[in-house]
């Protein structure tokens, strides 16, 4: 009796060591590129310790630069040098043509998960019948104001262009004469990259100059329309918006506006969280809208963004890269940084959590902004759009400069993206 129990111990013993060197095998360490804007990288450390937790793995994560444009650069140099460095990476709404070839298919791991995320995303992310990226948060540009400077001023939300260049000057002067010497009206991107792109495909959409290139993939950019569009946001540089706009991103519109500095500004929804945050100086104080038309009863424009998480087929760890991007854009997660972060789902459901709502009462006001929010050109230039993107800012940012007119940049623009179309995208 007593040597078969000894023996059974040992078994066990023996077996749990087993077992021990196996997951020590398979754990894995996994490198993750999740973002650097707001509180991107809070979340990612967050939820990614309870993943390691959860499965014995490790996670580091890859500081990455702030600027898509920046991060795509990078991201290409790794991917060309086929680098096992990183194993899951962000992959923003305009990139999945660009990079297509060095994602996997995660149409294996995600046991039809997809089904849960607006169609429309996951057919952007759906290339050749392969999946190759999980949708992990949507964006539309929004108009984010001080509430409590357009009552202060008797003034009403401005629904079209000239009416916010109108509340955003009385505001400023206003708060200048006041003492806020530095006081801005309008905050917007203007910095030579993608983010200008997303800007100015706003007032073209508001002026109705067209999308830089159709659907079709003609070239239509040179258009009156579109030099309205172009024009309009040039007057803003230096009278309600410092010049210093034309060096912004993100990050930099926030923190002029979130400091109390600014009455208007263009931003993602990610701004809402972090304006209301505990240590906000104009907590409670900010009001969102749809961005402004070009006139009175016309549509304003939203451009729309988002990002996804995709496994590099240059990993040695697949599975478990494959395994974290399920855990990091289910239900779960997401519904949480939508509340704490104000971060839009992509799941459909989410729309419809009370929670949610009341963390973000505008995904119900806006509800339409979100579903109509216009694309950039990306899925019809493929793997030319950086270049067409490219061109399209540096265009945009000599007309806001002053360096040239609407009229001749957008001419020069559509020779330019003769030459980058070729025979055809
Ligand atoms: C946001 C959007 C992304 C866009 C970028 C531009 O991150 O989600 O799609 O390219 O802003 O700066």
């Amino acid at each position: 009796m007593k040597t078969t129990m000894k023996r059974t111990l040992q078994g066990a013993v023996m077996g749990l060591g087993l077992l021990g060197a196996m997951a020590c095998a398979h754990a894995a360490s996994i490198t993750i590129s999740c973002g650097s804007v707001g509180q991107d990288y809070e979340f990612c450390k967050k939820h990614t310790d309870e993943w390691a937790k959860k499965t014995g793995h490790t996670v580091k994560l890859f500081t990455s630069p702030s600027s898509t444009t920046d991060i795509l650069g990078l991201f290409r140099q790794m991917f060309a040098a086929q680098s096992a460095d990183l194993d899951v990476v962000m992959v923003d709404v305009v990139w999945p043509g660009v990079i297509k070839d060095h994602l996997v298919d995660l149409k294996k791991y995600s046991k039809g998960a997809e089904a849960l995320h607006f169609p429309a995303i996951v057919g952007n992310n759906t290339i050749d019948g392969k999946l190759l990226a999980m949708p992990w948060f949507t964006d539309a540009g929004l108009l984010f104001y001080r509430k409590d400077l357009v009552e202060k001023y008797g003034m009403k939300a401005p629904k079209t262009w000239d009416e916010l260049a109108t509340v955003a000057k009385k505001i400023q002067d206003g708060e200048r004469a006041a003492g806020a010497a530095d006081f801005q009206g309008f905050v917007f991107q203007a910095k030579a990259y993608e983010g200008l792109t997303c800007d100015a495909v706003e007032w073209l959409a508001a002026f109705d100059g067209g999308s830089i290139v159709d659907a079709k993939g003609d070239i239509t950019i040179n258009n009156p329309n579109a030099v309205k569009a172009l024009k309009t946001a040039a007057s803003w540089v230096g009278t309600i918006a410092p010049t210093g706009v034309l060096n912004y991103g993100e990050e930099d519109a926030r923190g002029v506006f979130q400091n109390g500095k600014a009455a208007f500004m263009r931003n993602w929804p990610y701004a809402w969280s972090l304006g209301n945050g505990a240590d906000s100086p104009i907590k409670g104080k900010i009001g969102v809208s749809a961005l402004p038309s070009a006139m009175a009863g016309g549509k304003g424009g939203a451009a729309l963004g988002g990002w996804q998480l995709a496994v590099s087929k240059y990993s040695k760890n697949v599975d478990a890269a494959a395994d974290l991007v399920m855990f990091l854009t289910s239900s779960n997660m997401q519904k949480e940084r939508a509340i704490k972060g104000s971060y839009n789902p992509t799941v459909r459901s989410l729309y419809l959590d009370k929670e949610v709502l009341a963390a973000n009462p505008f995904y119900g006001d806006l509800h339409s902004v979100f579903t109509n929010a216009s694309p950039r050109p990306a899925t019809v230039t493929g793997l030319k759009y950086p270049e067409v993107s490219q061109a399209f800012w540096n265009a945009t940012h000599e007309v806001l400069s002053g360096k040239a007119t609407a009229e001749d940049s957008l001419k020069r623009l559509d020779g330019r993206l003769k030459q980058i179309k070729r025979t055809g995208w």
